[in-house]
């Protein structure tokens, strides 16, 4: 789906929302599905356009890849190592677990720098390391990563940095290595615990993802299973902060509440009112919020890709807020879009300053999938004229069913034609 998305805000959102499988386990999950010989089942994933994209990416590596509803089987078995410079790989982001996953398989990858979300410049050195430590060479050869293996060994690896990415990279390639391999300051997002969760059903050996040191005894080979994706929590918290921006009261469904604690205690400190089950989250908005402070770290920390939408609500409190990144050096390309809607906000270094007040409609522009995020929800909050978000592909990239999701809590949003 493409279009701009129009919205006539001020209406409370009101009922319940399922979330859907989460988009950057997804992402991992089904190239990982590479270092199987046999068919890998994957359930619960979002209709999302990431998940297209890597559906076309391993049907181009002669994987086989059908559905049933919301389960992808992939095949795996007939899959060649081919080089993928370009193309799809450049849409993606997560292309980059293509460079871990046959590196495992076939001993080599050459995959084209990835693309995705660039609201700032993204290294992968870390990943690089990794793949170093474990015997591969690298080259970067015109814009292109090579990597080779005539053996991957085990071995100890630091992360200078917590990285998602590189964490579960290393976690691929080094569940075929021969030996021991040891992550050390590994990152301990949920999604880390899920590919663990696969890859172990698999057959590798891989224990203590959630922590910081992961261990992984490198096996011969690895087998097809059955797997159902955790849900998404950024999804779930997104669709908690709009609920809690337009003053509503949403039941947000299949979610796992944990994932979600710094956002819920963020929203507790405001004066949102919030009642947590089993599977569930009740958030009930409040006529009133109190200015708070939010720190995005990484888990389980306050997320950073709940940042921006996190800007949308305190836009809705009284007084002064401040929202700083620790992830990302300069998240922040929603603010001047949210300030074409009448926010009051300054982005001073990692920090954005926001100072409450009604927003008002306007023509922005979503330039990555959360900064996205962050319109859609300004925009449920404007209680006079319709906003206009161009920029809907970032969008789309994450959220599965978003116009009929909206419109079923009550939302007035529709597509209209882009220009
Ligand atoms: N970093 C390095 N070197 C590396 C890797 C990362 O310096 O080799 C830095 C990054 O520049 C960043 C920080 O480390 O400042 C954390 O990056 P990380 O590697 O953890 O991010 P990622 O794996 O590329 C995933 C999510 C992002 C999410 C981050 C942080 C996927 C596909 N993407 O990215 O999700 O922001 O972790 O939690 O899993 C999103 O969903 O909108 C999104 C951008």
């Amino acid at each position: 789906m493409t279009g701009k998305l129009m919205i006539a805000g001020g209406r409370p959102l009101r009922g319940t929302i399922t979330i859907s499988g989460a988009k950057n386990s997804a992402v991992a999950l089904i190239p990982a599905a590479i270092l199987a010989e046999t068919s890998v089942v994957l359930d619960n994933l979002p209709r999302i356009s990431d998940v297209g994209i890597y559906e076309e990416i391993l049907t181009e590596l002669g994987a086989v890849v059908t559905w049933d509803e919301d389960s992808m089987r992939i095949d795996p078995s007939s899959m060649k190592s081919i080089p993928m410079p370009n193309g799809n790989v450049k849409k993606l982001r997560a292309s980059y677990y293509l460079m871990g996953a046959m590196l495992g398989r076939f001993g080599e990858a050459t995959i084209g720098l990835p693309g995705g979300c660039n609201f700032e410049p993204r290294p992968i050195d870390q990943h690089i390391k990794g793949f170093e430590a474990l015997g591969a060479e690298v080259s970067n050869e015109g814009g292109s990563i090579r990597i080779r293996a005539r053996e991957l060994r085990g071995a100890k690896i630091y992360l200078d940095v917590v990285s998602v990415g590189a964490t579960i990279n290393i976690m691929l390639a080094a569940s075929r290595a021969k030996g021991i391999t040891l992550i050390e300051n590994a990152a301990k997002e949920p999604e880390i615990i899920d590919v663990a969760t696969l890859l172990n059903s698999m057959g590798a050996k891989i224990k203590g993802a959630g922590t910081e040191t992961i261990r992984i005894e490198g096996v011969d080979s690895m087998r097809g299973c059955r797997h159902s994706i955790i849900p998404d929590r950024i999804q779930a918290g997104s669709y908690m902060i709009a609920a809690a921006a337009t003053r509503g009261d949403v039941l947000v469904d299949n979610v796992i509440p944990k994932h979600l604690e710094a956002l819920t205690a963020k929203l507790q400190e405001m004066g949102v009112h919030i009642y947590e089950m089993d599977e569930a989250i009740r958030v009930v908005g409040q006529p009133e919020y109190e200015s708070v402070d939010v720190k995005a770290l990484v888990y389980p920390g306050f997320a950073t890709d709940l940042q921006s939408p996190m800007t949308s609500l305190l836009t809705q409190a009284k007084g002064v807020s401040i929202l700083s990144d620790f992830v990302y050096n300069n998240r922040f390309k929603h603010v001047p879009e949210l300030v074409r809607m009448g926010a009051k906000i300054k982005v001073e270094g990692r920090s954005a300053v926001i100072e409450g007040g009604v927003l008002n409609a306007a023509k922005v522009k979503a330039t990555d999938l959360r900064a996205g995020a962050s319109l859609f929800i300004a925009g449920l909050t404007v209680p006079e004229g319709v906003t206009e978000i161009t920029g809907t592909e970032y969008i789309y990239r994450g959220y599965e069913n978003l116009v009929p999701n909206l419109r079923g809590l009550g939302a007035e949003i529709w597509v209209g034609e882009e220009e």
